[in-house]
């Protein structure tokens, strides 16, 4: 039987992640309002990964014995300057998260939650690709400086995004 103060904090976090699959939902129907529709895919496979987390949270917490609690999920935002503010503001909320994933495995370590903690090693690992990916195009955002053409090929580019459930 899993820990109630483990069990509460991974409560907390399958609310995290629906939100910011709702987040990146959000940001992918902004880029279809902008006609950017290759970065609308960016974030649809941002939205389904998001969800694919929530869901190994689910099933973890359900295997250990716990209680699934499913709360409101509160608004997100719904318009944003341009693209190069999506990706500020995608960095910064995946930088969020990776906090809240070590306040996570901090809260299995002081409970001496082994099982925790070796399940939570793979969103450790997660989050430094999950911000890796952000900020390098990141950078090529700021590169382009909101220029058409280079807009347009990246645009290109991130209409290939597929998702692909990790072998886990
Ligand atoms: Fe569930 Fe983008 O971290």
């Amino acid at each position: 039987m899993i820990n109630s103060k483990v069990e509460a904090a991974i409560n907390n976090q399958i609310n995290a992640e629906f939100w910011s699959a709702y987040f990146y939902l959000s940001m992918s129907n902004y880029f279809s309002s902008i006609g950017l529709a290759g970065f609308a895919n960016w974030m649809n496979v941002q939205f389904e990964e998001e969800v694919f987390h929530a869901r190994r949270f689910m099933t973890y917490l359900n295997e250990r014995g716990g209680r699934v609690i499913l709360k409101p999920i509160d608004e997100v935002q719904t318009s944003w300057e341009g693209p190069l503010n999506v990706f500020e503001e995608t960095l910064s909320h995946e930088e969020k998260v990776t906090g809240l994933i070590n306040e996570l495995m901090d809260i299995a370590i002081k409970e001496s939650d082994h099982a925790t903690k070796s399940f939570l090693q793979w969103f450790i690992d997660e989050q430094v690709e999950e911000e890796a990916g952000v900020s390098e195009i990141l950078d090529h955002l700021r590169l382009i400086n909101g220029e058409g053409q280079g807009l347009f090929l990246m645009d290109k580019e991130l209409k290939t995004r597929v998702f692909t459930p990790p072998v886990v």
